[in-house]
């Protein structure tokens, strides 16, 4: 004899991919009824055309179907109503609004930063983060650079995220990677033109109003150098520390030492050097060529005494993959770019915060 009480244990295991929390916490289930060995489940999505809705049918559909004796799984869908969102959305405020910002957050924020633009960080932030995924982290990923995002794309996340209610944002899920970005609110050709509070409400709300849930790390793409929203992060992040990348070139390891300048007068500090485009390794000799020069980023490692945590390469798969929405870490792990992004992850991972 199947109970309902069985049916609702096993319910308790399937997550809702968005908010990583239990169905049946979430109140989304709306009945459960067994007849025989035939059990019918109705679920109540979020939203209508959630686009995580297959998912979450193959997953209720499994979870039942695991019961001895179980036959036959019907999984009707149906959508919450506003006043449900509404009380979902104040059930999760105080639990799972973030709590980044707080003093005793247990979060690791880590800030990417770089003195100039294009230099890659964008590139190392979704690999760090993809790599932080690999090892099992709870991983967040915040685009705070708000005139040039690009995570959005470089993680093929740019569906509108849900909001739940007044002030609770759901971030987009990518392989468990939870990801917010600018570019899930504008078109991509809109050009954002924002004046200093803006930028900050914006910032703000990124770190405040999502729902991040409980997150080892929250890894932010900041914009170059030391404007408006670095400042913002830097007042919000006092404890947060701050992942250089640089280009071997001089003048860009001079810019940075500007950026970790200011990281250390709120008191974040640097938790190392990325060398991004390091060398050329050709693909018929085997040889690695200095395309840009060496010893800028050596040097200011040397200087901020911090530690030099890798050397990327120039890698044509980095653009082509970082366009389709797949970190090199997710697909193709084992090249020696991505190891180098592995080993950054590692060393992250180790440091005490
Ligand atoms: N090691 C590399 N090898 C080849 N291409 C790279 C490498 N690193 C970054 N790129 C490419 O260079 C361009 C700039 O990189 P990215 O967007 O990561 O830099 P950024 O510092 O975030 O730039 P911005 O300041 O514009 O935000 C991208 O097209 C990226 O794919
Ligand atoms: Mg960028």
């Amino acid at each position: 004899m199947i109970t309902r009480d069985q049916v609702m244990e096993r319910l308790a295991t399937v997550m809702d991919p968005e908010i990583h929390k239990p169905i049946t916490e979430l109140g989304m289930v709306a009945s459960v009824d067994v007849e025989g060995a035939k059990v019918r489940c109705t679920i109540k999505l979020t939203v209508a055309g959630c686009p995580l809705s297959t998912r979450i049918e193959d997953d209720v559909r499994r979870a039942v179907g695991a019961i001895p004796g179980v036959q036959d799984v019907a999984v009707l869908l149906d959508v919450m109503t506003p006043q449900e969102r509404e009380d979902l959305a104040n059930r999760l405020r105080p639990r799972h609004v973030s709590t980044i910002t707080r003093k005793d957050s247990t979060v690791r924020v880590l800030i990417c930063g770089s003195g100039k633009g294009g230099v890659g960080k964008s590139t190392v932030t979704v690999n760090v983060a993809a790599a932080l995924q690999r090892m099992g982290r709870a991983v967040g990923v915040l685009d705070a650079d708000v005139y040039g995002f690009s995570v959005s794309r470089m993680l093929a996340a740019r569906q509108q995220p849900v909001v739940l209610g007044d002030g609770v944002i759901v971030p987009i899920d990518v392989h468990d990677v939870r990801v917010i970005s600018m570019g899930m609110l504008v078109d991509e050709n809109t050009p954002v033109m924002w004046r200093g509070p803006m930028l900050h409400k914006l910032v703000d709300q990124f770190l405040n109003e999502v729902a991040w849930g409980e997150l080892d790390y929250l890894v932010i793409d900041a914009p170059p150098g030391t404007g408006d929203v670095a400042i913002s992060l830097s007042q919000e992040l006092p404890r947060a520390r701050v992942l250089l990348v640089t280009t071997p070139q001089e003048a860009a390891a001079r810019v940075a030492g500007r950026v970790a300048q200011m990281a250390g007068k709120v008191g974040q500090e640097v938790i190392g050097i990325v060398e991004n485009m390091a060398y050329f390794r050709c693909p018929n000799c085997g040889e690695a060529h200095d395309i840009f020069g060496r010893g800028g980023a050596q040097r200011l490692a040397r200087d901020l005494h911090v530690p030099l945590l890798g050397h990327v390469p120039i890698d044509p798969a980095l653009p082509t993959g970082g366009d389709m929405g797949e970190p090199i870490v997710w697909s193709d792990p084992e090249s020696e770019t991505a190891q180098v992004f592995v080993e950054v992850a590692k060393a992250v991972d180790k440091a005490t915060w």
